[in-house]
């Protein structure tokens, strides 16, 4: 069973100033980054981020159709490792690797010399990765678990981090992305891959999916950041990637 597919009914967990006085002239009130509503998606968490609702966490339950087999006809997967340009040597990061499908060919693309980050914020989907890690004898990847605020990835070392579905289910997008931007090395990519939400087709639940004008829209505050390119070379997901530059000074 699709546990992100319309109408299912798999469990998806969620794993979850004092204002100074000015005598003449009157401060606007601090903007809160998120929202909550009462009435919302019911696979949604009711918080909002710039008009978005953010998607309840996959349970690691799910893990298994991360895994199934149809994943490479419905999905393409093996037409996404070419176009991220990992070489070897690379240190680059699986951000919420859930069970490892991505993981695997990472660390393949690195070698010895280089290094995979695989972070979860679900100590079962890293209890999984790490298992085939052992089975394989790999040694190059190092498993993180982080929590909701914190990346937990070192500063300024990161040639590229990869998020394959799950962006969108970060309770803290503008927190999680101000470190995942901080530990990037200058010229380090940020690849965000996501269900596209422009394409009804798509037969994922719509919280779990995002347009690449929301996209763009959260990444618009992170001025380090430059939009390099989106490709739509794969049938349900868009590839939007952004690199890190020096943000010019005001
Ligand atoms: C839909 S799964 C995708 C897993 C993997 N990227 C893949 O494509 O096979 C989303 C993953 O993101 C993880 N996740 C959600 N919120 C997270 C957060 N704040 N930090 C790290 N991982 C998170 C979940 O635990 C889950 O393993």
């Amino acid at each position: 069973m699709n546990p992100l597919a319309f109408g299912s009914l798999f469990i998806l967990t969620l794993v979850v100033s004092a204002q100074t006085e000015t005598p003449k002239k009157q401060q606007s009130p601090k903007q809160e980054r998120y929202e909550f509503k009462k009435e919302h998606d019911p696979y949604g968490t009711g918080k909002f981020y710039l008009s978005r609702e953010i998607a309840q966490v996959m349970s690691y339950e799910g893990a298994g159709w991360l895994e199934r087999p149809e994943r490479e006809r419905e999905e393409q997967v093996s037409k996404l490792m070419p176009a991220l340009e990992v070489k070897a040597g690379h240190v680059v990061a699986d951000f919420g690797a859930g069970s490892g499908f991505h993981t695997m060919k990472l660390s393949k693309l690195v070698g010895d010399k280089g290094k995979v980050y695989a972070v979860d914020i679900q100590p079962q989907m890293l209890d999984i990765l790490g298992k085939r890690l052992r089975k394989d004898n790999i040694k190059n990847v190092v498993l993180v678990q982080n929590n909701e605020k914190e990346a937990k990835l070192p500063d300024g070392k990161l040639d590229m981090i990869l998020m394959v579905d799950v962006y969108h289910e970060l309770s803290y997008p503008y927190e999680v992305t101000e470190q995942l931007v901080k530990a990037l090395k200058p010229g380090g990519r940020l690849v965000f891959v996501e269900f596209r939400l422009e394409d009804k087709k798509v037969p994922i639940l719509d919280v779990h999916r995002m347009s690449i004008k929301q996209v763009m829209k959260e990444m618009e505050p992170f001025k380090d950041m430059r939009h390099a390119k989106t490709l739509n070379h794969l049938p349900w997901q868009h590839v939007i990637i952004f690199e890190k530059v020096e943000a010019k000074k005001e």
